[in-house]
């Protein structure tokens, strides 16, 4: 009989079904770190755990017998998924559960913060009875802004529209058409959108993009009495700007449930007035707890009984066969997303990709998964893998497209993958050279032969004399090596527009794209991260 261990408070309904299942063995142990966990680990078959317990690679090391992790609840930032992955422990979570609450939430923060409740309540018990101080702004007719329209971010712009208030959006990965559906107004960058709103939420992962993707200079673009709230995760608003920003009353209010560092020690808001804050309560509900917990026990239960891998985060369950002789080219269409996503930013409506030659033999619905994996990435708070790519780019409203032909043309094999947006459209391709090096040999209509790992620096520019030289100039003074280049343009003529390619073997600082946004001729210049070369993604490693 599998024994599986709960290693945060689980709700009952949760437990019970683990314990009436008869096929498993249940131990509570809450509260274990370091030494002490690594060792309890190592005598379960499985673990439950919420957001309390880290689950560090130290925590996994050696261990032979743990199969599978269930977290209750949406984030895995507590457990080390490449850890858990390169020891074949699959983790699963139930990103659904807690959505309505953690919507309900956000609304509930951002009426507290609009009638003064907190402060009100705290004057009554002080023996005061003081109303011309407390009042407080109505919602209906105001303005929201919501960073993150995913599952929570969609619900509380359901929510917000009840209570008659206009909903601003900003959601790389939400189709327009999906949007207007949901009645919110979209822009193509928080800096647009921030002007127009008296009230702003976010409702994104925390991610390289997101971390303090609020500070001084956008509370600045923000009109003056603006209340904000963050119900997602510590971090995306930069605390000190808020901080900064409440001093100087431009802020008209800050609730936050999450925290840079949790629990926070001190948290220099705690006190301050306008601000209101709960310790990570958004999923605390009997309900919430209750789906997570009861949908975690229902993983575990099919995993140890039937094998079933559901709602995993890091486990793709491919058949070795399909996998075999595919594997370059999965890491070459996964490429192409993760690169798309990053040079061109627009809110896409669909994804086609484009198989020709002798890769249209083979399972091309794999390829575009991969590609959407690579594509949503840095986007979604759960890990992206093959499996649930598709069925997220699908609820965002995202159609996604093949088409084949068998014809060879200038390559044995090509992939075309192309972003559709609604006013624009962004393609790149890619081969395989040998089993295992992709490279790039289109970007919009230009040719060219690039590598697709590590840093690159993608630039426009016009194809005259004298713009290379300038670049090459600029990252030699700043000591960035060029480990490889190439240049391609649309047209034969020169004088037209091209676009360049930099492999880099280090990230050039901001001053450096500035100088080279200065020579003219250059148009635009874009960093793009991606894995190093050889490195594949922990879905397709072996
Ligand atoms: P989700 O994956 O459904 O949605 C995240 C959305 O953020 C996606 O639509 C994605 O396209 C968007 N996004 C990513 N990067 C972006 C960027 N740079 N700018 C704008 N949008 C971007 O996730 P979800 O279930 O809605 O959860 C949202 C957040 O709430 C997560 O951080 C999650 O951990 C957190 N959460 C907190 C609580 C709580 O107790 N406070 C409870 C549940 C979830
Ligand atoms: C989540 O990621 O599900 C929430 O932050 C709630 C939690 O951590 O329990």
């Amino acid at each position: 009989m599998a024994r599986v261990i709960v290693l945060d408070p689980l709700s009952k309904e949760g437990l019970d079904l683990l314990q009436s299942s008869g096929q498993i063995e249940v131990e509570v142990r809450t509260g274990l770190k370091g030494k002490e966990l690594h060792d309890a680990l190592l005598e379960f078959d499985g673990a439950i755990c919420r957001s309390g317990v880290k689950i560090t690679a130290a925590a996994l090391e050696g261990n032979r017998r743990l199969k599978a992790i269930a977290r209750a609840g949406v984030g895995v930032d507590n457990i080390d998924t490449e850890a858990a992955t390169r020891q074949g422990i699959v983790v699963m979570n139930t990103p659904g559960g807690n959505t309505i609450s953690t919507a309900e939430h956000t609304i509930a923060l951002m009426l507290a913060l609009s009638r003064n409740i907190h402060p009100a309540y705290q004057s009554l018990i002080e023996g005061r009875w003081d109303r011309k101080q407390f009042t407080g702004t109505q919602l209906a007719g105001k303005t929201l802004g919501i960073i993150g329209l995913g599952r929570i971010g969609q619900a509380v712009a359901v929510r917000a529209l009840a209570l008659e208030m206009k909903v601003l959006g900003y959601d790389p990965f939400l189709s327009a058409h999906r949007a207007k559906e949901l009645g919110i107004k979209m822009f193509s960058s928080p800096r647009e959108l921030l002007p127009h709103v008296h009230y702003l939420t976010v409702h994104t992962p925390l991610t390289d993009e997101t971390r303090n993707l609020i500070g001084t200079d956008e509370i600045r673009a923000m009109r003056q009495g603006v209340r904000l709230i963050n119900c997602a995760r510590g971090g995306i608003y930069n605390e000190a700007a808020l901080v900064e920003g409440l001093k100087s009353g431009h802020l008209g209010g800050v609730a936050l449930d999450v925290y840079e560092n949790e629990p926070p020690s001190n948290c220099p808001l705690f006190g301050m007035p306008n601000v209101l804050c709960t310790p990570h309560l958004g999923a605390s509900t009997k309900e919430a707890q209750s789906n997570v917990a009861v949908e975690a026990a229902e993983l575990l239960i099919d995993f140890f009984t039937t094998g079933a891998i559901r709602q995993s985060v890091n486990m793709a369950p491919l058949d070795p066969k399909a996998l075999e002789g595919l594997r370059g080219y999965l890491d070459l269409s996964y490429r192409l997303g993760l690169f798309l996503a990053q040079v061109d930013r627009a809110m896409p409506v669909a994804c086609k990709l484009r198989y020709r030659g002798e890769i249209c033999k083979k399972d091309t619905r794999l390829l575009s998964a991969a590609f959407a994996a690579g594509l949503l990435e840095h986007a979604m708070e759960s890990p992206v893998n093959i499996v649930n790519a598709e069925v997220l780019l699908k609820e965002r409203g995202i159609e996604l497209v093949e088409e084949r032909t068998s014809d060879v043309g200038d390559f044995s094999s090509m992939i075309t993958a192309e972003v559709v947006s609604e006013d624009r459209t962004a393609l790149a391709s890619g081969t395989l050279f040998g089993n295992n090096m992709p490279r790039l040999v289109q970007k919009a209509d230009c040719r060219l032969e690039s590598y697709l790992d590590g840093t690159l620096l993608v630039f426009h520019h016009r194809d005259v004399p004298g713009v290379i030289g300038q670049v090459g100039n600029i990252f030699g003074r700043h000591q960035i090596n060029i480990a490889q280049m190439s240049v391609g343009r649309g047209t034969n003529q020169p004088g037209g527009a091209a676009i360049g390619v930099l492999a880099l073997d280090a990230t050039p600082p901001a001053e450096a794209l500035a100088e080279m946004l200065a020579v003219p001729g250059v148009t635009s210049a874009t960093i793009v991260k991606l894995p190093p070369a050889g490195a594949l993604p922990p879905w397709l490693r072996a």
